[in-house]
């Protein structure tokens, strides 16, 4: 089963393609974007890179947040240099979301904007950061300062790949998943891995039509992430981006009701949808809340005050200024773990799920 997910952007429209071998796409894409020549950078093994129909030079790359920086960019225009790319040419990445980050921010600064073809191979990647536009790079001051909007030619979302995931990355693209839920995908629970994508991409697709550039409605995305990307700066990224989310979500859910903009059921729903993703719900003990606020308060979206993306009547919104002794509140009555115990079976697991 596939299914193809449409971007609609004007001119910088393109499709999402998921399902399980739709990797084999990747020749007809390029052979319809015009490319005579293709730079693939590729964190997974030679045999995962689909053939390309064209001239081809294979860059090896390594997913990862250390990786994510200013100098692999310049290395690689480096070598797109070297090999002669053009800006008819094509770029594609192949890995995690930090390898499609940083290839992407490659092709959007090369020549002042090559296209790129993504092939996510996370779930992660799929459901999330390979579509959408968002390319960047860490700085030592911090994660994703510079990067641009650089949206791809085409992404192309292989269900095959998942099947080699350890089952903890699996789960860490669930988080992302999960936070659909209460953003408008609905009930996703029950639906096949290649539906539950293509509704996660459909419905990033259609908020990013209407705010590409983050300026409004995007922050939908961002449900959970205040919460999540506090715990994950806290636990020194012990805890992945999407079981932080997830944790982040039930946060989110619980601080919605505390302000009393959804009812019990709805609390406990997000208990029970990242639950049943196998995800993690509880603070990690060791970490002090005092902290916590510290880092949400420097949030990008917390112009004034603590700001949440919350669940309410007319659905999930950005609320800005929430009080700080709610926020508190709502922390101190989370559920503790340990976070050995939260990682749980799934860190142990380096098995394949
Ligand atoms: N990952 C959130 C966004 O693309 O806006």
């Amino acid at each position: 089963m596939r299914r193809t997910v449409p971007v609609r952007l004007g001119d910088r429209s393109y499709e999402v393609l998921v399902g399980p071998g739709v990797r084999a796409s990747l020749a007809g894409v390029l052979r319809r974007l015009g490319a005579e020549r293709a730079v693939v950078v590729s964190a997974r093994p030679e045999e995962w890179v689909p053939d390309t129909g064209v001239e081809t030079l294979l860059l090896p790359a390594r997913d990862g947040e250390r990786h994510k920086t200013l100098s692999t960019v310049e290395a690689l225009c480096g070598e797109f240099v070297r090999f002669g790319l053009t800006r008819s040419d094509v770029v594609v990445s192949c890995g995690g979301g930090t390898t499609t980050d940083v290839v992407g921010l490659a092709a959007a600064l090369y020549h002042r904007g090559v296209a790129v073809v993504h092939l996510p191979t996370s779930l992660l990647a799929q459901v999330d950061a390979s579509v959408g536009g968002k390319t960047g790079v860490n700085l030592p001051e911090g994660k994703n300062l510079v990067g641009a909007f650089w949206q791809p030619s085409a992404v192309l979302c292989d269900t095959d790949h998942l099947s080699t995931l350890p089952r903890r990355e699996l789960r860490n693209g669930f988080g992302e998943i999960a936070r659909c839920h209460f953003i408008g995908a609905g009930d996703l629970r029950g639906l096949s891995l290649t539906e539950q994508i293509a509704a996660s991409v459909t419905l990033k697709a259609g908020i990013v039509e209407v705010d590409e550039r983050d300026a409004g409605i995007r922050h939908l995305l961002n449900y959970g992430h205040t919460l999540g990307h506090a715990l994950e700066v806290a636990t020194g990224f012990a805890l992945r981006h999407g079981e932080a989310v997830a944790i982040g979500t039930v946060f989110a859910g619980r601080l919605a009701g505390a302000l009393g903009r959804v009812d019990r059921a709805r609390v406990d729903e997000h208990l029970a949808v990242v639950r049943h993703y196998g995800l993690p719900a509880a603070l990690p003990s060791g970490v002090d809340p005092a902290a916590l606020v510290r880092q949400m308060r420097r949030d990008k979206k917390a112009i004034t005050g603590l700001a949440f993306v919350l669940d309410g009547p007319a659905g999930a919104e950005l609320v800005s200024d929430v009080p700080e002794d709610v926020v508190a509140r709502v922390l101190d009555e989370m559920p503790r773990a340990r976070l050995d115990e939260l990682v749980g079976d799934a860190a142990a697991d380096a098995a394949p799920a």
